[in-house]
């Protein structure tokens, strides 16, 4: 069978690993990940952080890009190929339908927050940060987030940009800026970092990052772990996919994934290194929770020597990351309308743009006119996170890594992943049996379904017949072939 012809290619070897790593390194690294270390106490967080990017995240995303770039094109179109080749059932495309919404979703609610960055960068400079308490600029964040035009005119600045520069397309759009946003985003949390050590607390940053405390190691911590493995790593959201779908043949995917799972770890451990220190030194508290960047960190900056312009930088860097990243969620979406449909890119984003700014409208009210407009107790906001974080990233993932592990016929990954006799051996038992299990663990648990109720296992009962349903559905031809050929 012929292989698609890749419509779209990086222009350099470079292209993949800049723009995955700044699809990888976003809001995860340097808000989420400080804050849920400071709250799962350090040092013991970070370990089990680290063990489940090895275990879960690496394996994943070789999965992915080696989809991708088999299959050549949006999630829909690349997995739809990769199965007609191995003569599977179409059904599996919804894999790529799940991912491809999930980034979308996911951009809906992060505009609101990188639009957060970008709007605090403005703060910092025009003196409405000089707040002299937590309580202080805890109430300038609200007065910021109750007011819809605020709110809203910077989240739809963040979409603005992210689609102009997703509009110019693959090399001229994306990999012309992430070429340039990267090496500047490196520079500025070196510079930060080099602040910290010499103005902050650091050996208690570093102390506070690093020193292992074995009572710490929660079975709650690693959940949260696994969790973040997966969002910060961009997986089962179509980027990565789709980003994988431009690599040439022939660069090495495992390579390169290691590259972009290390350079996203590092960022996280270099943001916790310019942010902890600095808290240390104000005394306050590491657990300050979601709130750490937004008022803790604004009000010791401004306690510390040159401390706005440190501060600017510092929002600078996170509104650059946050761009980086937005761009890469909506692209499975413009790829697939470019593909499908041959709607060129800038009215495919034109188009998809209009549909976000909607959706993403009534995640901005949720903080202000729509706050009371709770369905089943969560409001607009929630909903788009919940159900992206706990539902489609991990049914994703999972479902992923079992059409690469057990039904794709072997060489089909073997040829694409090109690896080394035990290194191959290696990614299938990961697969096939690591991730997998442990990704359903989350799952479970996050659903609350890990429960002792007893109630809860009608949910299991059910739960258990739906998945078989779908699995056997999905592997019919498969196991049909095999018979046949006895
Ligand atoms: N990895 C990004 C972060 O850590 O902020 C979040 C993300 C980007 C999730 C792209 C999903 C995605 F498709």
């Amino acid at each position: 069978m012929t292989r698609e012809k890749p419509k779209n290619l990086w222009l350099s070897r470079w292209g993949f690993i800049l723009a995955a790593t700044g699809s990888a390194v976003g809001l995860g690294n340097i808000w989420k990940f400080p804050y849920i270390t400071g709250e799962y106490g350090g040092g013991a967080f970070v370990l089990m952080y680290l063990a489940c990017i090895l275990a879960i995240g690496i394996p994943v995303m070789m999965t992915e890009i080696a989809l991708g770039r088999r299959g050549r094109g949006s999630p829909i179109d690349a997995i739809a190929r990769v199965v007609r080749e191995n003569g599977s059932n179409p059904l599996w495309r919804g894999v790529g339908l799940m991912a491809m919404l999930a980034g979308f979703m996911i951009l809906c609610f992060y505009v609101v927050v990188a639009g957060w960055a970008f709007a605090y960068t403005w703060k910092m400079l025009d003196g409405s940060l000089a707040a002299t308490s937590v309580e202080a600029l805890g109430q300038v964040f609200e007065q910021h987030n109750a007011n819809p035009w605020l709110l809203g005119g910077w989240s739809v600045l963040v979409a603005l940009l992210t689609l102009w520069i997703v509009a110019k397309g693959v090399q001229k759009g994306i990999e012309n800026s992430v070429r340039w946003m990267m090496p500047g985003l490196a520079l500025m949390l070196l510079i930060l970092v080099g602040y910290a050590f010499t103005s902050g607390s650091f050996s208690e940053g570093f102390a506070f990052l690093f020193s292992f405390d074995a009572s710490k190691l929660t079975g709650e911590a690693l959940l949260a772990a696994l969790g973040h493995a997966f969002f910060t790593l961009s997986l089962a959201s179509g980027a990565i996919l789709t980003y994988g779908s431009y690599i040439p043949d022939g660069q090495s995917i495992a390579r390169t994934t290691f590259m972009v799972a290390i350079a996203d770890t590092c960022v996280a451990l270099l943001a916790g290194l310019a942010i902890f220190p600095v808290i240390f030194a104000n005394g306050m508290s590491p657990a300050a929770g979601p709130g750490l960047i937004f008022m803790s960190l604004p009000l010791a900056f401004q306690q510390m020597p040159f401390g706005t312009a440190f501060g600017v930088l510092f929002f600078a860097m996170v509104s650059i990351a946050a761009l980086t990243s937005a761009i890469s969620m909506i692209e499975a979406t413009v790829a697939y309308l470019n593909e499908k449909y041959g709607i060129s890119r800038v009215k495919a984003a034109i188009g998809s743009g209009a549909v976000l700014l909607v959706i993403s409208l009534l995640a901005m009210l949720s903080f202000n006119l729509l706050s009371g407009w709770t369905p089943l107790g969560k409001n607009f906001f929630d909903w788009l996170d919940y159900l992206t974080s706990r539902w489609m990233m991990p049914l994703g993932g999972i479902f992923m890594v079992v059409l690469a592990g057990y039904a794709l016929r072997g060489e089909i990954m073997r040829d694409e992943l090109n690896l080394p006799p035990a290194g191959y051996a290696l990614w299938l038992f990961m697969v096939r049996y690591v991730s997998p299990v442990l990704i359903m663990i989350v799952f479970l648990h996050a659903l609350g379904w890990l429960g002792f109720d007893p109630l809860v296992r009608w949910y299991w009962i059910a739960g258990a017949i739906g998945l078989l349903a779908i699995l056997g559905e999905l592997f019919a031809p498969r196991v049909r072939l095999v018979l046949a050929n006895r």
